[in-house]
Protein backbone atom coordinates (compact mmCIF):
# COMPACT_ATOMS: atom_id res chain seq x y z
CA UNK A 1 0.00 0.00 0.00
CA UNK A 2 1.47 3.57 -0.83
CA UNK A 3 0.86 6.20 1.39
CA UNK A 4 2.85 9.20 2.94
CA UNK A 5 5.18 8.86 5.51
CA UNK A 6 5.19 10.66 8.92
CA UNK A 7 7.89 13.30 7.85
CA UNK A 8 6.25 13.60 4.70
CA UNK A 9 2.44 14.32 6.61
CA UNK A 10 4.40 16.39 9.23
CA UNK A 11 4.99 19.01 6.70
CA UNK A 12 2.37 18.61 3.90
CA UNK A 13 0.37 21.22 4.54
CA UNK A 14 2.75 24.01 5.46
CA UNK A 15 4.13 23.37 2.12
CA UNK A 16 0.79 23.54 0.01
CA UNK A 17 -0.12 26.57 1.80
CA UNK A 18 2.85 28.54 0.91
CA UNK A 19 2.11 27.50 -2.66
CA UNK A 20 -0.92 29.14 -2.44
CA UNK A 21 -3.25 25.40 -2.46
CA UNK A 22 -6.77 26.42 -0.78
CA UNK A 23 -8.30 23.46 0.22
CA UNK A 24 -11.63 25.11 1.42
CA UNK A 25 -11.83 27.32 -2.18
CA UNK A 26 -11.20 23.46 -4.08
CA UNK A 27 -14.32 21.90 -1.77
CA UNK A 28 -16.34 24.96 -3.08
CA UNK A 29 -15.84 24.09 -6.10
CA UNK A 30 -16.33 20.66 -5.92
CA UNK A 31 -19.66 20.85 -4.42
CA UNK A 32 -21.07 23.40 -7.29
CA UNK A 33 -20.15 20.67 -9.22
CA UNK A 34 -21.90 17.82 -7.17
CA UNK A 35 -25.05 19.91 -6.86
CA UNK A 36 -25.42 20.88 -10.57
CA UNK A 37 -25.72 16.95 -11.06
CA UNK A 38 -27.14 15.73 -7.36
CA UNK A 39 -28.92 18.64 -6.23
CA UNK A 40 -29.91 17.09 -2.83
CA UNK A 41 -26.28 15.36 -1.86
CA UNK A 42 -25.88 15.03 1.72
CA UNK A 43 -23.19 11.99 2.17
CA UNK A 44 -19.88 12.61 0.66
CA UNK A 45 -16.69 10.03 0.70
CA UNK A 46 -13.13 11.50 0.10
CA UNK A 47 -10.85 8.92 -1.16
CA UNK A 48 -7.12 9.60 -0.48
CA UNK A 49 -8.35 12.03 2.20
CA UNK A 50 -4.61 12.87 3.06
CA UNK A 51 -5.51 15.50 6.02
CA UNK A 52 -9.16 15.87 5.71
CA UNK A 53 -8.34 19.26 4.96
CA UNK A 54 -11.23 18.78 2.16
CA UNK A 55 -13.10 16.86 4.47
CA UNK A 56 -13.19 20.21 6.78
CA UNK A 57 -15.04 22.11 4.00
CA UNK A 58 -17.10 19.24 2.59
CA UNK A 59 -18.49 19.38 6.16
CA UNK A 60 -20.41 22.47 5.99
CA UNK A 61 -22.22 21.40 2.81
CA UNK A 62 -22.69 17.59 3.59
CA UNK A 63 -24.22 15.96 6.94
CA UNK A 64 -22.80 12.98 6.62
CA UNK A 65 -18.94 12.52 5.25
CA UNK A 66 -16.30 10.18 5.75
CA UNK A 67 -12.69 9.34 4.32
CA UNK A 68 -10.23 6.80 3.33
CA UNK A 69 -6.16 7.16 2.76
CA UNK A 70 -3.74 4.48 2.88
CA UNK A 71 -1.53 6.54 4.92
CA UNK A 72 -2.08 6.18 8.62
CA UNK A 73 0.40 9.11 9.48
CA UNK A 74 -2.18 11.42 7.37
CA UNK A 75 -5.39 9.72 8.81
CA UNK A 76 -3.90 10.63 11.90
CA UNK A 77 -4.03 14.55 11.21
CA UNK A 78 -7.49 13.62 9.48
CA UNK A 79 -8.93 12.44 12.62
CA UNK A 80 -7.30 15.51 14.87
CA UNK A 81 -9.04 17.94 12.87
CA UNK A 82 -12.62 15.97 12.07
CA UNK A 83 -13.56 14.32 15.78
CA UNK A 84 -16.62 12.02 14.70
CA UNK A 85 -16.03 11.69 11.32
CA UNK A 86 -15.08 8.09 10.37
CA UNK A 87 -11.64 7.51 8.63
CA UNK A 88 -10.94 4.55 6.78
CA UNK A 89 -7.01 3.59 6.30
CA UNK A 90 -7.33 1.37 3.08
CA UNK A 91 -5.87 1.14 -0.57
CA UNK A 92 -8.09 2.88 -2.76
CA UNK A 93 -8.15 -0.42 -5.32
CA UNK A 94 -9.64 -2.74 -2.50
CA UNK A 95 -11.27 -0.37 0.38
CA UNK A 96 -15.26 -1.60 1.06
CA UNK A 97 -16.74 0.56 3.24
CA UNK A 98 -20.22 -1.73 3.48
CA UNK A 99 -22.16 1.78 2.35
CA UNK A 100 -22.68 4.33 -0.38
CA UNK A 101 -22.54 7.84 -0.26
CA UNK A 102 -24.06 10.46 -2.95
CA UNK A 103 -20.62 12.06 -3.70
CA UNK A 104 -17.47 10.84 -4.16
CA UNK A 105 -14.13 12.61 -4.64
CA UNK A 106 -10.78 11.85 -4.95
CA UNK A 107 -8.39 15.11 -5.04
CA UNK A 108 -5.17 16.47 -5.58
CA UNK A 109 -4.29 13.63 -8.39
CA UNK A 110 -4.27 10.73 -5.78
CA UNK A 111 -5.56 8.13 -8.39
CA UNK A 112 -3.15 9.09 -10.77
CA UNK A 113 -0.75 7.19 -8.65
CA UNK A 114 -2.49 4.62 -10.40
CA UNK A 115 0.42 2.40 -11.77
CA UNK A 116 -0.99 1.08 -14.80
CA UNK A 117 -4.53 1.77 -16.88
CA UNK A 118 -5.39 -1.61 -14.63
CA UNK A 119 -4.70 -0.34 -11.19
CA UNK A 120 -6.75 3.24 -12.41
CA UNK A 121 -9.91 0.83 -13.48
CA UNK A 122 -9.27 -1.17 -10.12
CA UNK A 123 -9.58 2.21 -7.81
CA UNK A 124 -12.00 3.67 -9.95
CA UNK A 125 -14.60 1.05 -9.72
CA UNK A 126 -14.30 0.71 -5.94
CA UNK A 127 -15.03 4.37 -5.81
CA UNK A 128 -18.19 3.88 -8.16
CA UNK A 129 -19.33 1.03 -6.01
CA UNK A 130 -19.26 3.08 -3.17
CA UNK A 131 -21.79 5.48 -5.00
CA UNK A 132 -25.83 5.26 -5.40
CA UNK A 133 -27.00 5.67 -8.78
CA UNK A 134 -27.20 9.17 -9.77
CA UNK A 135 -24.45 9.94 -7.44
CA UNK A 136 -21.01 11.87 -8.31
CA UNK A 137 -18.03 10.89 -8.68
CA UNK A 138 -15.33 13.92 -8.97
CA UNK A 139 -11.62 13.05 -9.57
CA UNK A 140 -9.26 15.32 -10.38
CA UNK A 141 -5.91 14.28 -12.19
CA UNK A 142 -2.32 14.47 -12.61
CA UNK A 143 -1.17 16.06 -16.30
CA UNK A 144 -2.24 14.30 -19.49
CA UNK A 145 1.52 13.56 -21.49
CA UNK A 146 0.89 16.00 -23.77
CA UNK A 147 0.84 18.47 -21.31
CA UNK A 148 3.52 17.28 -18.69
CA UNK A 149 7.15 19.72 -19.09
CA UNK A 150 9.95 17.07 -19.13
CA UNK A 151 12.34 18.19 -16.12
CA UNK A 152 10.09 20.89 -14.61
CA UNK A 153 11.75 21.94 -11.63
CA UNK A 154 10.17 23.84 -8.25
CA UNK A 155 10.49 25.82 -4.69
CA UNK A 156 9.10 26.57 -2.13
CA UNK A 157 10.09 28.26 1.09
CA UNK A 158 7.98 28.25 4.67
CA UNK A 159 9.14 30.28 6.86
CA UNK A 160 7.38 30.12 10.60
CA UNK A 161 8.76 31.48 13.99
CA UNK A 162 11.11 28.74 15.11
CA UNK A 163 11.11 26.84 11.76
CA UNK A 164 11.77 27.11 8.02
CA UNK A 165 11.12 24.06 5.43
CA UNK A 166 12.23 24.11 2.01
CA UNK A 167 11.02 22.16 -0.54
CA UNK A 168 12.20 21.56 -4.40
CA UNK A 169 11.28 19.44 -7.03
CA UNK A 170 12.33 17.85 -10.20
CA UNK A 171 9.59 15.85 -12.53
CA UNK A 172 10.97 13.53 -15.20
CA UNK A 173 9.15 11.50 -17.59
CA UNK A 174 9.88 7.84 -17.75
CA UNK A 175 8.12 6.13 -20.35
CA UNK A 176 4.38 6.99 -19.47
CA UNK A 177 5.24 8.01 -15.74
CA UNK A 178 6.47 10.75 -13.88
CA UNK A 179 9.01 10.51 -11.42
CA UNK A 180 9.11 13.30 -9.04
CA UNK A 181 12.22 13.84 -7.00
CA UNK A 182 10.75 15.76 -3.91
CA UNK A 183 13.43 17.00 -1.22
CA UNK A 184 12.80 18.37 1.78
CA UNK A 185 14.75 20.30 4.42
CA UNK A 186 13.49 21.09 8.06
CA UNK A 187 15.88 23.84 10.25
CA UNK A 188 14.71 24.05 13.72
CA UNK A 189 16.57 25.54 16.85
CA UNK A 190 17.25 21.71 17.54
CA UNK A 191 18.79 21.00 14.25
CA UNK A 192 18.76 20.51 10.65
CA UNK A 193 16.76 17.46 9.07
CA UNK A 194 16.35 16.26 4.90
CA UNK A 195 14.49 13.73 3.35
CA UNK A 196 13.62 13.08 -0.02
CA UNK A 197 10.83 10.89 -1.37
CA UNK A 198 10.29 10.36 -4.82
CA UNK A 199 6.90 10.21 -6.31
CA UNK A 200 5.98 8.15 -9.28
CA UNK A 201 2.97 9.68 -11.12
CA UNK A 202 1.15 7.77 -14.38
CA UNK A 203 0.80 10.21 -17.70
CA UNK A 204 -2.77 8.52 -18.10
CA UNK A 205 -4.67 10.23 -21.25
CA UNK A 206 -7.92 11.69 -21.07
CA UNK A 207 -9.30 8.67 -22.83
CA UNK A 208 -7.74 6.09 -20.45
CA UNK A 209 -9.53 8.08 -17.87
CA UNK A 210 -12.41 8.15 -19.54
CA UNK A 211 -12.22 4.64 -20.48
CA UNK A 212 -11.81 3.61 -16.42
CA UNK A 213 -15.15 5.41 -15.98
CA UNK A 214 -17.23 3.95 -17.97
CA UNK A 215 -15.94 0.55 -16.97
CA UNK A 216 -16.97 1.16 -13.78
CA UNK A 217 -20.62 2.17 -15.09
CA UNK A 218 -20.40 5.89 -15.24
CA UNK A 219 -20.75 8.45 -17.65
CA UNK A 220 -17.92 10.87 -17.13
CA UNK A 221 -16.67 14.51 -18.49
CA UNK A 222 -13.51 16.39 -18.31
CA UNK A 223 -13.50 20.19 -17.31
CA UNK A 224 -10.27 21.75 -18.17
CA UNK A 225 -8.66 24.25 -15.45
CA UNK A 226 -9.60 24.66 -11.86
CA UNK A 227 -9.06 24.10 -9.11
CA UNK A 228 -5.11 23.36 -10.39
CA UNK A 229 -4.94 24.20 -13.93
CA UNK A 230 -5.06 19.98 -14.71
CA UNK A 231 -8.80 20.12 -14.45
CA UNK A 232 -11.56 17.32 -13.01
CA UNK A 233 -13.26 14.77 -14.12
CA UNK A 234 -16.83 14.81 -13.09
CA UNK A 235 -19.13 11.46 -13.32
CA UNK A 236 -22.38 10.26 -12.70
CA UNK A 237 -23.50 6.81 -11.96
CA UNK A 238 -25.56 4.82 -14.05
C1 LIG B 1 -1.29 14.27 -3.12
S1 LIG B 1 -1.99 13.65 -1.61
C2 LIG B 1 -3.64 14.27 -1.72
C3 LIG B 1 -4.33 14.32 -0.37
C4 LIG B 1 -5.63 15.11 -0.36
N1 LIG B 1 -6.60 14.56 -1.28
C5 LIG B 1 -5.38 16.58 -0.65
O1 LIG B 1 -5.91 17.11 -1.63
O2 LIG B 1 -4.65 17.22 0.14
C6 LIG B 1 -2.18 11.99 -2.00
C7 LIG B 1 -2.81 11.14 -0.90
O3 LIG B 1 -3.09 9.87 -1.49
C8 LIG B 1 -2.82 8.87 -0.53
N2 LIG B 1 -2.64 7.61 -1.28
C9 LIG B 1 -1.63 7.29 -2.10
N3 LIG B 1 -1.83 6.07 -2.63
C10 LIG B 1 -3.02 5.62 -2.16
C11 LIG B 1 -3.78 4.43 -2.33
N4 LIG B 1 -3.34 3.45 -3.13
N5 LIG B 1 -4.96 4.32 -1.69
C12 LIG B 1 -5.40 5.32 -0.87
N6 LIG B 1 -4.71 6.46 -0.64
C13 LIG B 1 -3.53 6.61 -1.28
C14 LIG B 1 -1.59 9.37 0.21
O4 LIG B 1 -1.42 8.76 1.47
C15 LIG B 1 -1.90 10.86 0.30
O5 LIG B 1 -2.61 11.17 1.49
Amino acid sequence: MRGYSEQHAEVYEDVLVSRGKNWAAEAQLVTRLIREACPRAISLLDVACGTGAHLEAFREDFTDVAGVDASRPMLDRAAARLPGVPLHQGDMREFELGRTFDAVTCMFFAVSYMPDTAELEAAVRRMAAHLRPGGVLVAEPWWFPERFIDGYVDGHLVREEHRLISRVTRSVRDGDTTRMEVRIVVAEPSGIREFTEYEIVSLFTLDEYLTAFRAAGCDARFLPGEPNRRGLLVATRR
